[in-house]
């Protein structure tokens, strides 16, 4: 049982869950995640560890309602109620050093699983420049805690209510171009989105990666649903991600397959169970 101790609504459709974890906030590291399930009736959910504090032994989990069992939990947990399980930490963490200048890439929600990783890269020593990006000024999330964790901040947005009108790989590609030194780029948002970063700066080499938790189902290595080609290797990204060399991953065969559930998910959600 993890108690909610804090709520919050950052944007339409993504809450904040400040939670009771102990266990879990003492041993977790950038890049993990963790399992939860919000009562008996509930599928098992993956989410990614947005941020933690050993001290007050909390974890924080950020949440958008896209399906039955994030809206059950966005809708109708409050503080004060308790989630039944939370499992984890889970996954291999970030891989973390000295890099030089990194570029943490954040779209939509993805921003959350970047910011304790820039937070780590940039504790380092790195210099981090974080490009964070979502369609509206309404969507964006975690601009404070990024930009005090980034020694430059970009914000783009796809109608240019806020930042630089455009997209993230825009800004990414504009430094490449200047022949700004970029040691390391990480990715973290839509399938698309990665797989667009990467295009961006395979022609310039600059190692890059791809975070991939937004594929991933029961999270333990049993459903096959992360699986992913990486190289001339399949991998599952709940045990062996969810970091993989972003040049490497077969981003059109990924694509593909999200799309081969969103008939059976819209059934399920419509269904209104969870
Ligand atoms: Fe099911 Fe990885 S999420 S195997």
């Amino acid at each position: 049982m993890a108690k909610i101790l804090v709520k919050n609504n950052l944007a339409p459709a993504v809450y904040e869950f400040i939670i009771e974890a102990p266990m879990i906030a003492h041993k977790c590291q950038p890049g993990q995640f963790v399992m939860i399930r919000t009562d008996e009736n509930s599928e098992r959910i993956p989410l990614t560890i947005a941020d933690f504090d050993r001290e007050k032994g909390t974890i924080t989990l950020i949440v958008q309602t896209v399906g039955n069992t994030t809206t059950h939990l966005c809708e109708t947990f409050i503080v004060g109620d308790e989630i039944l399980d939370v499992l984890g930490p889970l996954g291999m963490p970030s891989h973390m050093s000295k890099f030089g200048t990194v570029v943490c890439v954040g779209g939509g929600i993805g921003v959350a699983p970047v910011y304790p990783i820039a937070r780590a890269y940039h504790k380092l020593g790195n210099k981090v420049i974080s490009i964070i990006g979502a369609r509206n000024k309404d969507l964006i999330i975690f601009k404070e805690k990024m930009e005090a964790v980034s020694d430059e901040l970009i914000i783009t947005t796809d109608d240019g209510s806020a930042g630089q009108k455009g997209f993230v790989t825009d800004s990414l590609k504009a430094m490449l171009e200047a022949g700004e030194k970029i040691d390391l780029v990480l990715a973290i948002g839509p399938v698309i989105m990665m797989k667009n970063v990467a295009e961006t700066t395979r022609p310039y080499g600059t190692p890059t990666t791809a975070s991939l938790n937004t594929i991933m189902v029961d999270g333990t290595g049993m459903c096959g649903g992360c699986r992913v080609r990486v190289g001339d290797e399949n991998k599952f990204a709940c045990v062996d991600g969810p970091e993989f060399d972003a040049h490497l991953v077969d981003f059109a065969n990924l694509v593909q397959r999200q799309q081969m559930y969103k008939g059976q998910e819209m059934l399920e959600y419509s269904c209104g169970g969870h």
